[in-house]
């Protein structure tokens, strides 16, 4: 096990501004050209990774799975999934990311298991009563016969939230619990040996060098052990199993854990939820790290309203001593370039826009002004792959094609998340693009767009104007700018309405311009950066959906 040598406070809270770039390995490189992304596709892009200037990895899941919810259906914690590859080629992995200072986060997933998990398949087989099924949510039906589910609970994917089993003697018997898919029973949290068990798998991961983890969908894992029915529309406070009291106690103890190292691991939680109040809680100097900012990615390209989510966010994280973050796309959301180049900018997992007229390039325009926005503003920043290409939401996959359960679970009112998660393209002009190398026994497991040849990170490179270049160009000056890493924020005054215009540090501006027409810029200040291709530095104006970096003279 690699020995810690210490390091000052500073280099030790690297997560308080750090920029996490989010890989989804099934969509990211792959190296053994089966047409699903690796470890050995991941291995070899480190370089770009380190190129393009972002502070750590996040990985979403990559242990063994049977991929029923790509890889959020963990059967077993301490083994990579054989498509992605080898527990040693993870571990050289996070070795190789290290020695490029790129920082590593793996993802857990308290809420749930596969139903492949080895508790689970034995928890089925032990039948009613036995202490295996303690760890789920096994439960009699009603009716008659045991044949409606124990409650009236829907799944977050669409159809009820409960599963019949058959007994070990093949007879019709109890039901289990799944928020999400069927392949994902949840997992009781009331039980110790499935703390233990998580925080086990935690250790495994820090000790063999993960440098903190995501945890996936945070609010959930503490139910009400009464399980009982409510209306969606008016659900009860405290809800049956979202952001109950006793969910925290799992991060306190999980806090503790990363605590425990020298380097202190950090812990990242995804946390959807509207109260600002509430979601601060999960940020409490004895709990999580950080969270992602949803009421940022929801919010409309709008100045008043992003102004609103800003100051409610930085008030938020503040009561609680905790860095902000700015989060715009990741594998569950809408692609911004599309979001941003519609009508209603607005996004919600619930209400997915598909299909409507979208002006793309109005999009990547306000995309771009998006991100110096967020580099800008104090905390540390995620990026999900692909969106240093300016890639945007595929929205023509063959229904044939798609994978995503929230799809099939829907019966295709909700598109679901496979538009967001095709594979990238890396270079040359046809699909795969290099994502997989020459000669791949298959094709990409999603189809890519012809139109990706020219926004391969190949015809990018080294083009002043493209989307790459910017993105390299916006995450070098943010991490030496100095102004820009500390805590300090303020709301420029004298700026016109819709023009977001805040200074950071000594004589650091950023401006904004949503104003739906061209706005002065400031006389005394240069410019230091412009989100406007081909932007004059010397102009007077800034034109719409553009942000500029400006230094006082
Ligand atoms: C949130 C993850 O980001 C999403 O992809 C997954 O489907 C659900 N949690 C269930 O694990
Ligand atoms: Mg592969």
């Amino acid at each position: 096990m690699p020995t810690e040598t210490s390091v000052p406070a500073e280099t030790a809270q690297w997560w308080r501004d750090a920029v996490i770039y989010q890989v989804y390995p099934r969509s990211f490189a792959d190296g053994d050209g089966d047409g699903i992304g690796d470890l050995t596709g991941v291995r070899e892009r480190l370089p770009y990774l380190a190129e393009l200037g972002v502070d750590a990895l996040w990985f979403s899941p990559w242990y063994a799975s049977p991929q029923a919810d790509a890889g959020y259906d963990v059967a077993d914690y301490r083994r990579i999934d054989p498509a992605f590859g080898t527990l040693e080629q993870a571990e050289a992995l996070m070795a190789e990311a290290h020695a490029l200072d790129l920082k590593i986060i793996v993802d857990v997933v308290p809420n749930h298991v596969s139903d492949r998990h080895a508790w689970f398949q034995e928890a089925v087989a032990a039948g009613p009563g036995a202490e295996a099924r303690d760890l789920f949510w096994f439960r009699p039906g009603r009716g008659t016969d045991g044949e409606l589910p124990p409650n009236d609970w829907q799944s977050v994917f669409g159809g009820p939230a409960w599963t019949r089993t058959a007994n070990p003697d093949g007879t019709p018997g109890e039901w289990y619990l799944h928020l999400f898919a069927p392949e994902q029973p949840d997992l009781n949290w009331n039980n110790s040996k499935v703390r233990e068990e998580h925080e086990n798998v935690l250790s495994f991961w820090f000790d063999r060098g993960a440098d903190g983890v995501r945890i996936d969908s945070a609010t959930m894992p503490a139910k009400d052990p009464a399980l009982p029915d409510f209306d969606p529309d008016a659900p009860p406070v405290p809800h049956p199993y979202i952001d109950r009291d006793d969910v925290h106690d799992i991060y306190r103890s999980w806090r503790a854990l990363a605590e425990s190292y020298e380097r202190p691991r950090a812990l990242i939680g995804e946390v959807w939820l509207a109260d600002p109040v509430r979601f601060a809680h999960y940020l409490r100097p004895d709990e999580m790290h950080s969270a992602f900012n949803f009421d940022y990615l929801n919010c409309s390209w709008d100045a008043a309203e992003l102004r609103r989510v800003i100051d409610a966010t930085l008030a938020a994280h503040a009561s609680v001593g905790a860095p902000a973050s700015w989060v715009l796309s990741n594998h569950d959301v809408t692609r911004h370039v599309t979001r941003y180049g519609r009508a209603d900018t607005s996004f919600g997992l619930s209400l997915r826009q598909h299909q409507v007229l979208t002006d793309l390039e109005l999009g990547t325009r306000r995309a771009r002004a998006a991100l110096l926005l967020d580099l800008a503003l104090p905390g540390g920043c995620y990026l999900y792959q692909g969106e240093e290409l300016g890639l945007w939401e595929v929205e023509d996959i063959p229904d044939e094609l798609r994978q995503d359960p929230i799809f099939h679970r829907t019966g295709g009112t909700d598109i679901g998340r496979d538009g967001c998660r095709v594979p990238l393209p890396w270079s040359g002009e046809r699909p795969p693009f290099g994502f997989s190398p020459e000669g791949a026994s298959a094709p990409p497991w999603l189809p890519q767009p012809q139109r990706w040849a020219a926004y391969t990170a190949q015809a990018q490179s080294g083009r002043p104007e493209s989307m790459l270049t910017f993105y390299r160009t916006a995450l070098g000056l943010r991490r030496s700018e100095r102004g820009l890493h500390g805590a300090d924020f303020g709301w420029l005054p004298e700026h016109a309405p819709g023009v977001l215009a805040f200074g950071r540090g000594d004589g650091f501006s950023c401006l904004a311009n949503l104003s739906g027409t061209a706005a002065p810029l400031p006389a005394d200040a240069d410019v230091i950066l412009a989100s406007a291709p081909g932007f004059d530095p010397g102009a007077a104006e800034l034109p719409d959906d553009t942000t500029v970096w400006l230094r006082r003279r």
